[in-house]
Order: C-alpha cells, then structure tokens, then sequence
C-alpha cells in the first residue's frame, strides 16, 4: 500500500506536538495567502503539512470564489483535493504549473531538500519541476543549516523493486553510510509508493555535494528517483514556535 496517506492524530498529543502543527499550519496559510492568486494551476505537494495548505487553498476558493486548478503529487493530495471539491487535473492537461506547494522533511540554508518521508518523492519532484515557482512549507524542526542536522533517516531513493538490493549496494560502496529498504509498520513487507516501487533510506556519513551525488545516483540502473532537490525550491515558509513565520529565500 502506499505511504502518502493523510495522517490522524490523536487527542493524546504532546504539547510539542501540538506547537509543530501549529508551525505547520501558519507557514502552509502563509505560503498559500502568498503565493497563489485567481487562474492559477496549483501543485498539491504532500505529507501532514500539506493538509494545511489545502484546508486555505479551499478557504480561498469558498471566500473569495478563486478560481484555480490543482494538481497532485500523491494519491493522498489526490484524495485530499476531492475531498474539499477544489477542481482535480494533472500533467496531460496542465502541464505547466503556476506555482506547487509542497512540504519537506529537512530544508538547507540554500534551499536544497531531503523530500519523500512519506515516499512520495517522485512524483512531487515531478510536479515541482513543472513549476515556475515551487514553495516549501514546514514546521521549525524542519530548517537546517546543513542536510543531515535534522532529519535523522537519511535520503530516500525510490527504486525498482527488483533492483534494491544491488542499488543498495552501490549507493554503500561509492557513497558510503547504510542503506535500507523502507519497511511498512507493520513489518509485513516493503512499502510501496503510488508507483508500486520500493524506497530505500541512505544514511550518509556526512555532507556530499548533493548535486553531484543526485546525479550519481540517479545514474544506477533501478534508481527512479531520489529525494535530494537540489536548486529547485525557491522560497521555503517555516512555521515558528513563537509563531512567527520565517521566509528563506
Ligand atoms: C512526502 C514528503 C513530505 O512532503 C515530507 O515528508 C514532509 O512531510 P510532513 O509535512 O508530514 O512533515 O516529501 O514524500
């Protein structure tokens, strides 16, 4: 099944918790109340920030009888645009983008991304980079002054399932770290992304040059995509825990 699911939380959050989803809701109306104007094709990222932005771009629509189009990244921003009756289309019909709005599990201080926590890597660096603009939306936990700061579980790399075990390997050999297979909760098999591939997570051992190591890797036979994006985030809104919104540009 996939992983781009719209997550549920439950009453039992910790007031930590609740202060993420706070950030994650201010930089997501911030980044919508910027960014996206009437006529404009919208790109739906995904992940729990996400359900913020599409909460507004609906807001929007309702208030101010906006008038957009909106194109999704996941079967869940799929699900989550239906559900709030905003008008559904997709690359065949809209190959261009005015703006996509997406969040990211950890943001450098040149805007260069670890993406696909959720899995849904590949088709969101699709959809951003049918974007003339492509904004990140996070929570304070997500902002880093060099990849790896934050987020603890490496780079995810979706793969062709046949082809995990020697992609693993040659991402271990040449780039060192561990690589592993993403596993669903439950332990009974593999993860498997809206593209019915698997997804790896490399742990580096330190800072590369993201853009030649993107490159590399995406070179391996196998390799779909990887969750490194690099020079195509051009604004990212952090939600703060003082409640402020922070712009990097
Ligand atoms: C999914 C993603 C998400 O955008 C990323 O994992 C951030 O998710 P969240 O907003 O839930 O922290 O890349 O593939």
């Amino acid at each position: 099944f996939s992983s781009c699911r719209p997550r549920v939380f439950s009453s039992s959050q910790s007031a930590a918790d609740n202060m993420a989803e706070e950030a994650k809701k201010l930089a997501a109306y911030s980044a919508v109340d910027n960014n996206v104007q009437n006529n404009h094709v919208v790109g739906v990222g995904s992940g729990s920030t996400v359900v913020y932005a599409v909460d507004r771009l609906a807001e929007r629509v309702r208030q101010e009888k906006l008038n957009i189009v909106c194109v999704p990244t996941s079967f869940q921003a799929r699900q989550l645009i239906l559900k709030h009756g905003l008008m559904l289309s997709d690359l065949e019909r809209h190959p261009e983008l005015d703006v996509a709005i997406d969040g990211a599990d950890e943001v450098d201080s040149e805007l260069t991304l670890i993406k696909g926590g959720g899995g849904c890597l590949t088709q969101e660096k699709i959809v951003a980079g049918c974007s003339k603009f492509f904004v990140v939306i996070a929570d304070y936990r997500k902002d880093s002054d060099a990849l790896g700061q934050q987020w603890k579980k490496g780079v995810p790399i979706e793969v062709i399932p046949m082809a995990y075990v020697p992609v693993s390997m040659t991402i271990a050999k040449h780039f060192g770290g561990e690589v592993s297979l993403r596993m669903a909760v439950s332990k009974a098999g593999p993860v498997v992304t809206d593209n019915s591939n698997f997804i790896l997570d490399w742990k580096f051992e330190h800072t590369h040059n993201w853009k030649e190591v993107n490159t590399a890797i995406k070179m391996i036979p196998g390799v779909v995509e990887t969750g490194l994006f690099v020079n195509m985030a051009q604004q990212a809104y952090f939600g703060m825990e003082d409640g402020s919104v922070k712009v990097r540009k």
